[in-house]
């Protein structure tokens, strides 16, 4: 059976000692209250490591927000899965809009990515979702597959460790989420076009998250959805009691 999963990408915000203190908080809460999801929160690379010692990741889980495309060498600035995987951290996100919008990521980009999170022994979440443009002109759903066959390079076997989280761009910081009936509409779309490639099992299999302006009022809502498996938590996963709210919408 797939896993329910909530986690937090806190984007480029908190200093180390905030997101210690954020990572502490949550930590402490999921200690002191029944959860019936897998909980991860996903940092900045410069918290990896002090995170990964004030967590326990059988209880928190700890992933990055990115990797790089090249294994190792010269590409200032870049940070690669395995140097990722070497804080200890399990999840990587890939692909989210922010850096397909403003750092060029393409399939080409995060066929290379994934591959390496996979060879590191990294969970990719790997974002998908359209533009506003899109929704509103009908083409969601083939924008969506054509980013979700961007995996389709993967043996069955690496992509049954693929977590997918459709995030529509317009519902991403907007306060604006998708009605819990549009993101059940595409998650059972991104499930079909998934066992169509590898096969009924592997899609039931499969988490979907859906992301974008997901908050402690709303998840409840989304989760009840039979293809929602959680979510992928932007703003709100920056307020423990935010964060847990949602956590707590599976109980
Ligand atoms: P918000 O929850 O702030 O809308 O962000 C969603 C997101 O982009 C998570 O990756």
């Amino acid at each position: 059976m797939r896993k329910n999963i909530v986690a937090g990408n806190w984007k480029m915000n908190t200093t180390v000692q905030e997101g210690v203190s954020l990572a502490g908080e949550v930590m402490a809460a999921l200690k002191s209250t029944a959860h019936n999801c897998d909980v991860v929160i996903c940092t900045p690379f410069t918290h990896l490591v002090p995170v990964a010692g004030v967590i326990d990741q059988n209880i928190l889980g700890l992933g990055a927000e990115n990797c790089a495309d090249h294994t190792s060498g010269a590409y200032t600035g870049e940070v690669s899965a395995q140097m990722v995987a070497s804080t200890g951290a399990n999840y990587v996100i890939l692909g989210h809009s922010e850096r397909r919008q403003y750092y060029g990521e393409n399939n080409e980009t995060l066929k290379a990515k994934t591959r390496l999170a996979l060879d590191n022994n990294l969970t990719p979440i790997f974002c998908v979702g359209e533009v506003l443009e899109e929704r509103e002109n009908g083409t969601y759903n083939d924008v969506v597959k054509a980013q979700v066959e961007a995996l389709f390079d993967l043996s069955a076997d690496d992509f049954s460790k693929i977590v997918i989280a459709y995030e529509p761009v317009w519902a991403i910081g907007t306060g604006k989420t998708a009605t819990a009936d549009q993101a059940q509409d595409m998650h059972a779309h991104i499930r079909q076009v998934i066992a169509d490639k590898y096969g009924k099992e592997i899609a039931e299999n499969t988490s979907i998250l859906y992301g974008g302006s997901c908050k402690p009022g709303n998840a409840r809502e989304l989760f009840a959805k039979p293809d929602v498996d959680g979510g992928l938590i932007g703003g709100a996963a920056l307020k423990a009691a935010d964060f847990m709210g949602i956590v707590e919408a599976f109980n």
